[in-house]
């Protein structure tokens, strides 16, 4: 058959042959009667193909058939590969197509209700455009989500969504050659794990169940059963009231689960060793994708060290003192204190990611371990990308009678989680863990200012569809 060709690997090199393509009709520029252009997308990529009338192969037709292709309607165009004179403004590709044949395989509707020129603006081109008196459309966020579908084929979009492949496949890699084992966790479970109301009750053939908050209990009943070294990726429910910039009503969880020999630290390690590896790959392999959401989100490229920065809960409760802020040294830190924390540690440490650790007892959920020298601490740690979490994790508890009391101590009905409880009753080995939000990492990693923006169908309080 004849030989298609990526819109993306249209190059100098290919200057005069002819190339088979195919992408959505993008914009449409007729000059005159007698000539068109073109710009044409496929996935990250946009090229600009031109119809000229000529006697070989384009008739004035043609002309008129392609000045009458709604936007965004696939083509399929046969043409030769050419330099332009002068540079071309705003598509990717710095050649031409010389179109010698057209061919519309599937039409759009005429009124879009998104045009993708409008949805891939960056915030600069707004700024010129009012200086210029220009009109240009906005496309609200609702919009954009009520249909998705056009939505995420914005170069930015199809870039998120590649970065977000990547850092799960980084994440199911690196985790194997350390010796973890994939595993698969029920999400019909019996009840909530994470503490709160904040899951989604369902009837589950007449007794009441509900949907899984995380895979923390079955995580570790594997590390009982004896897996060593666990971790998972799969969908995570939680019944938000809030509706924020951060918090989705679903995302992806990438959780882990281990034996400890020794320390806690142990599990920090991983987490260090699984994201400086993650983020090299993605600075090495993603540059064209990362280019792609700079040029309509521009943002600094993450800092981070090549051993994780650990901070105590207690030098960063200083380091907020210092600035200004005081914060209670037994609560939570609130998100402005996170954020302003990122911040200082930035100014201080130069790095954009960083575990504090060594939280108070009372802040973390009933099943994590209690300081050894300080009950009101605890073994477990929080991780930041620009002052925001990430992560969040822990020692668990592996002493049945300990973990009885800390149930009672947080209000559980302990009868409720009573096999979980037993599962400790046959030899567990010390173990911890940790539990990422896929869609924080992307959104964190490329300073997005919404994780709707790393959901590609975003379920949120006030939405279910599409
Ligand atoms: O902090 P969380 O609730 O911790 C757990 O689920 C524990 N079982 C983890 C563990 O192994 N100890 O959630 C873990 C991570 C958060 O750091 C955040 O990145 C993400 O999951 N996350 C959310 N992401 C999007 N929307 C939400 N509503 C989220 N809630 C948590």
């Amino acid at each position: 058959g004849r030989r298609w060709t990526e819109i993306g690997s249209l190059d100098a090199e290919l200057a005069g042959s002819t190339v088979l393509i195919r992408g959505a009709a993008q914009a449409i520029r007729p000059v005159s009667k007698k000539m068109v252009f073109l710009v044409v997308r496929h996935y990250v990529s946009t090229v600009q193909c031109v119809l000229v009338v000529n006697k070989e192969c384009v008739s004035p037709q043609m002309v008129k058939f392609a000045t009458g292709l709604s936007k965004e309607s696939v083509v399929d165009i046969e043409g030769v590969v050419s330099i332009p004179k002068d540079p071309i403004k705003g598509t990717t590709q710095q050649v031409e197509v010389q179109v010698t044949k057209l061919f519309c395989v599937n039409r759009a509707v005429p009124n879009l209700p998104i045009n993708i020129e409008d949805a891939a603006r960056s915030e600069m081109e707004f700024k010129k455009a009012e200086q210029t008196g220009e009109q240009l459309v906005r496309v609200g966020q609702d919009t954009r989500l009520n249909y998705r579908v056009l939505d995420i084929r914005t170069p930015a979009n199809q870039a998120t969504f590649r970065i977000q492949c990547h850092v799960e496949d980084i994440f199911r890699r690196s985790l194997l050659s350390e010796g973890f084992v994939g595993i698969h966790t029920p999400k019909l479970v019996s009840g909530s794990s994470e503490g709160g109301a904040a899951v989604f009750k369902l009837d589950y053939k007449g007794q009441p169940a509900c949907l899984a908050q995380s895979p923390q209990v079955h995580k570790q009943m594997a590390i009982c059963g004896g897996f060593g070294r666990v971790f998972e990726v799969g969908s995570v429910f939680r019944a938000e009231d809030s509706y924020t910039h951060r918090h989705l009503c679903e995302f992806v969880g990438l959780d882990v689960e281990m034996e400890i020999k020794e320390h806690y630290f142990e599990v920090c390690d991983i987490v260090d060793c699984l994201f400086v590896a993650m983020f090299d790959y993605l600075h090495e392999n993603c540059q064209k994708e990362l280019d792609a959401i700079n040029r309509q989100y521009p943002f600094e490229p993450l800092k981070y060290l090549r051993k994780t920065l650990r901070l105590t809960f207690l030098e960063g409760v200083k380091m907020l003192k210092e600035a200004g802020i005081e914060v209670n040294p037994f609560g939570d830190l609130s998100t402005e204190a996170e954020k302003k924390l990122g911040q200082l540690v930035r100014e201080k440490y130069d790095t954009d990611f960083y575990i504090l650790y060594r939280y108070p007892l009372a802040v973390r959920p009933f099943y994590t371990m209690p300081c050894y020298d300080d009950p009101a601490y605890s073994n477990s740690f929080d991780v930041f990308i620009r002052g925001e979490e990430i992560i969040s994790g822990a020692q668990r508890i592996h002493l049945p009678e300990l973990l009885t009391k800390r149930a009672e101590a947080c209000g559980i009905d302990v009868k409720t989680i009573s096999t979980y409880i037993d599962s400790f009753r046959y030899g567990a080995p010390p173990h911890g863990g940790f539990g990422v939000g896929l869609e924080r990492v992307v959104m964190l990693f490329c300073a997005l200012n919404n994780i709707r923006k790393t959901s590609l169908f975003p379920r949120d309080p006030q939405r279910l569809v599409p």
